[in-house]
């Protein structure tokens, strides 16, 4: 009997003082398993209550079960501390400076093509220009037939395409190689209503690529159908395209040129926006700088969109938005656009 008591109570001291050295709680656990757990020193000590006298077993029962209860409470009480402990040290761990400069975020640009497009959207859209997309997969009628190039013409040569394969016998499709064919879908969905438009989009070449020539780049195109249409009317257009474009003041020339789908056709040139028209090295000395084609809409053509030339007249035109922010902001080679570095492209945004 006195041993067994006298072990429980060696047992409080031991355990007691173990547990004032536990400083975490993988150490707790252990403490645990060690004196109170199932294969534990106060298990086994009470297996040795079987083998005392009848009258001593109830008071060393309850002393076990006091010192079971004990240590349990210590345990619990040492737990609590010891995991409030490890949030603490977690949290000072972790502690956020909120001093610190943060990180930039990459941020995305519009390409400098699409924010020309947009521009000249918003300045056509001012005159009643609707916004007009035209397949860039198109039927070879479309990009050169209706738009009155003769077959086998010469003209076709100067804007050489990638071919699609077609089945034998089916109609010839390429990628177009201007906007142009957008005017004959658009007259068609409106004749006989008149209409004023504006197609932009990629188009392709199939060309040497070089520091002035892509095998893709962009056009817009924009057309004006209607009765009395006239070549007054495409100059005024252009020239208030020209002023909210690059800037008050800009004038407008144009020079007789060639265009199957326009009779006459013409050449648009603007006042150098660098020198104002006195000349310097971006306008060559000229003065003047040529930013796309434009003319009065062959009859042909009209016919083809079905309006009665008779009746209706109309007046059309391409640009390059890609050359137009050449000039814009004196880039010197086209392959920029599209080299996807973006160094060239951060610089617009
Ligand atoms: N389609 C011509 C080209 O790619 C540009 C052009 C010239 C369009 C005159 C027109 C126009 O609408 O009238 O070179």
């Amino acid at each position: 009997m006195t041993t067994l008591l006298d072990e429980l109570a060696a047992l409080e001291q031991e355990a007691l003082s173990a547990l004032e050295s536990v400083t975490d709680l993988a150490a707790l656990t252990e403490w645990k398993s060690r004196f109170i757990g199932k294969q534990g020193r106060l298990s086994r000590l009470s297996r040795g209550l079987g083998a005392l006298p009848a009258e001593e077993r109830p008071v060393a029962g309850q002393r076990v079960n006091a010192l079971r209860e004990q240590l349990e409470t210590v345990f619990t009480a040492a737990k609590e501390r010891l995991e409030a402990q490890a949030i603490a040290a977690e949290l000072a761990a972790d502690r956020i400076d909120v001093t610190m400069p943060g990180r930039q975020p990459a941020v995305g640009y519009i390409h400098l093509t699409n924010q020309i497009l947009r521009q000249v959207q918003q300045i056509f859209a001012e005159m009643g220009f609707q916004v007009w997309e035209s397949p860039e997969v198109e039927y070879d009628a479309f990009n050169f037939s209706l738009l009155n190039f003769p077959d086998d013409h010469p003209a076709r040569d100067m804007q050489d395409t990638f071919y699609v394969e077609m089945p034998a016998g089916a109609p010839s499709v390429l990628l177009r190689t201007h906007t142009s064919p957008g005017q004959i879908h658009a007259m068609r969905r409106n004749a006989p209503n008149p209409l004023r438009v504006l197609i932009p989009g990629k188009v392709y070449r199939n060309e040497q690529v070089t520091v002035r020539s892509e095998m893709m780049f962009h056009q817009f195109e924009f057309l004006a159908v209607g009765r009395h249409v006239t070549m007054a009317d495409l100059k005024g257009t252009l020239s208030f395209f020209a002023e909210r474009m690059f800037g008050p003041g800009t004038q407008v020339r144009l020079r007789p040129s060639f265009f199957p789908f326009t009779e006459p056709s013409a050449e648009m040139d603007v006042t150098c926006f660098l020198c104002g028209g006195k000349g310097c090295r971006i306008c060559k000395y000229a003065g003047w700088l040529e930013i796309g084609g434009c003319g009065m809409v062959h009859p042909n053509v009209l016919r083809n969109g079905g309006y009665d030339p008779a009746e209706f007249s109309g007046f059309a035109g391409g640009f390059g938005p890609e050359r137009v922010a050449m000039l814009k902001y004196g880039i010197d080679d086209i392959r920029w656009f599209y080299s996807g570095d973006q160094r060239f492209v951060e610089q617009f945004g």
